[in-house]
């Protein structure tokens, strides 16, 4: 099967420094597949490479080294650009032109005839819940309203693959909640969604796969279900009514007891305990069950520990320059 993505070896160095410029490398041989109709997460801190990765797959920076695809074909093809959505880190828009004006100009772009121009636009200002407001000059519309105007952008063209650089920053609860059910209908539809993230809740929310860019390297990859570091390796078992010479018993044959508040206690049982065992144990002494919860890393712990593994040798700066372009298409950075 074709993937949706591909990059591979995918390198962007910027030159930094104006009297001396050095190279700085924002990407440092990414190489990740994206499968059609995935809903695929693009994590890691501030300045891991995210925005950078995704400017590379759509042509506003030019790699240093490595290639990219979308479908199947390079990242320049022309026929590909239709068919994908793309919604940057802070969309920007000419904000004198209403959301109407702004998506029918996109609209022309796309050399869709009057007709079906107006269905469209009405449809996706329909669907990201832009009401009368459309008609509102963009600079009246908050953060949130700004979202979902370039979400209606992305949109527009009824893409198949659809990038998405930090679709849920600066937006509230509800805003983060309808941008979740979107991701989600989009998937249902059958789309591809690559999207970045430096927030883990929200992954683990709606990806099946996940890449974790750490200063501009891949720290780990793969469906979140497959990560070896979410497997169960411990459980926190918390009762209450526990009698004393019980809990001096159990003491002995487990990680810890932590007293609580009052006569609850925290018990952390090994991996390979039984904790219906345990459970059954404790209540015949008359314990009461508070709650059970298996250990795992979160999302969050994975991020931290790869990070500071990575150390900071993480992105060496190259020792030589970078060579200087003559004008044109591809000096662009
Ligand atoms: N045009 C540029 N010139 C110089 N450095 C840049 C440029 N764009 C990004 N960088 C640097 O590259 C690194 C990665 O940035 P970015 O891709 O925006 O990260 P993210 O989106 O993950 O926060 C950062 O250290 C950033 O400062
Ligand atoms: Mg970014």
């Amino acid at each position: 099967m074709t993937p949706a993505i591909r990059t591979r070896e995918l390198t962007k160095d910027f030159p930094v420094g104006f009297w001396r410029p050095r190279p700085y490398r924002a990407l440092d041989r990414l190489s990740i597949e994206v499968a059609p109709g995935d809903v695929f997460g693009f994590l890691g801190p501030n300045g891991a490479g995210k925005t950078t990765t995704l400017k590379l797959l759509m042509q506003l920076v030019f790699p240093t080294s490595g290639d990219a695809e979308i479908l199947g074909r390079p990242v320049g093809d022309v026929g590909i650009r239709r068919r994908i959505g793309y919604l940057p880190e802070n969309p920007y828009f000419y904000d004198h032109l209403t959301a109407e004006e702004l998506l029918g100009y996109y609209a022309r772009l796309f050399r869709m005839a009057p007709v079906e121009r107006r269905q469209r636009v009405t449809a996706v200002l329909d669907r990201l819940g832009i009401g009368a407001e459309r008609r509102l000059q963009l600079r009246k519309f908050s953060k949130g309203m700004l979202q979902r105007v370039g979400l209606a952008q992305a949109l527009l063209n009824e893409p198949e693959v659809i990038v998405l650089d930090e679709p849920m920053s600066g937006l509230d609860p509800l805003g983060r909640r309808d941008v979740r059910a979107l991701i989600l209908e989009l998937r249902d539809q059958g789309r591809t969604v690559f999207f970045s993230s430096h927030i883990l809740s929200d992954a683990e929310a709606l990806c099946s796969q996940v890449a974790i860019l750490a200063k501009g390297r891949l720290a780990a990859a793969g469906r979140l279900s497959d990560l070896q570091e979410f497997a169960v390796h411990g459980w926190e078992l918390v009762v209450s009514g526990v009698p004393p010479h019980v809990l001096d018993r159990v003491r002995s044959r487990v990680r810890s007891v932590t007293a609580i508040t009052g006569d609850r206690y925290a018990i952390d049982l090994p991996a390979d305990a039984r904790p219906e065992q345990w459970l059954a144990e404790l209540a015949a002494a008359g314990a009461t069950l508070v709650a059970l919860n298996p250990i795992r890393e979160t999302l969050e712990d994975l991020f931290v520990r790869r990070v500071s593994e990575m150390g900071d040798g993480g992105r060496p700066a190259t020792a030589t320059r970078v060579p200087r372009r003559g004008p044109g298409p591809g000096s662009a950075a």
